[in-house]
């Protein structure tokens, strides 16, 4: 029997990295924030000068795109090459441009082979995975699936709390402005068959965490 695989799906600003984060560290889980490899890829191809629009160029940077992370939940470094990115990969810069890699579909199903190889790889009992298609398409046999929402004033403003020198505001344009992009390739915003729902909206950050760890252990 391979890793126990918790899936956690949301939209941007639900709080599911942290989230799943702390829930992966309390059960001694390992973590996989996939988005995060959407997000290197971004910068690994802008660092080349490639034109993200450009599907063509942006596959064939694929090979030689070396992705590495560290899925122990206190250590959240990741890498490309030899680069410690992990900063980098937050800059808004990225996160105006990862939808555009994130929308070709050879990009998806070769970072899908690259996520699946860390779920079932051993060195974990267990793995928090989550991103926008793990309940659907990455992991969709998980035996706990999870989408974690909250209403789009309370991610902004979570959002804009986490950024420093940006109004609320503008922080929810950017936030609309992505969901309504990755919402024309994967549906995280509908539970699909035999997800939870855990609506984050009215919960501080710890009971968020407790009400995602029911799911879990209602599962094991
Ligand atoms: O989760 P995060 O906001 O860091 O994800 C960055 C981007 O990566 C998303 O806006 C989306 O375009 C893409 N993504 C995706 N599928 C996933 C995870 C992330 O398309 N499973």
């Amino acid at each position: 029997d391979g890793p126990f695989v918790v899936a956690v799906d949301g939209p941007a600003g639900s709080g599911k990295s942290s989230v799943s984060k702390a829930a992966a560290a309390k059960l001694g889980f390992a973590f996989l924030d996939t988005g995060a490899a959407y997000r290197a890829l971004t910068w690994f191809a802008t660092q080349r000068g490639i034109d993200v629009t450009d599907a063509g160029a942006v596959i064939d940077a694929i090979a030689d795109f070396d992705y590495r992370i560290d899925t122990e939940p206190g250590r959240q470094r990741v890498f490309v090459g030899e680069t410690d990115v992990t900063g980098a990969i937050r800059d808004p810069e990225v996160s105006a441009r990862v939808s555009a890699v994130a929308r070709i579909a050879e990009v998806r199903l070769r970072l899908n082979e690259i996520f699946r190889g860390i779920l079932t790889g051993d060195g974990h009992d267990g793995i928090v995975a989550e991103g926008r298609d793990i309940t659907t398409v990455v992991a969709p046999d998980a035996p706990a699936r999870i989408l974690l929402t909250a209403s789009p004033e309370v991610r902004a403003a979570r959002r804009a709390g986490e950024l420093d020198g940006h109004s609320v505001a503008e922080v929810a344009a950017q936030l609309h402005a992505r969901d309504h992009a990755d919402l024309q390739v994967v549906d995280f915003m509908t539970a699909a068959d035999g997800v939870t729902t855990v609506d984050s909206t009215d919960l501080n950050f710890d009971e968020t965490v407790d009400a995602v760890i029911d799911v879990i252990k209602a599962a094991r």
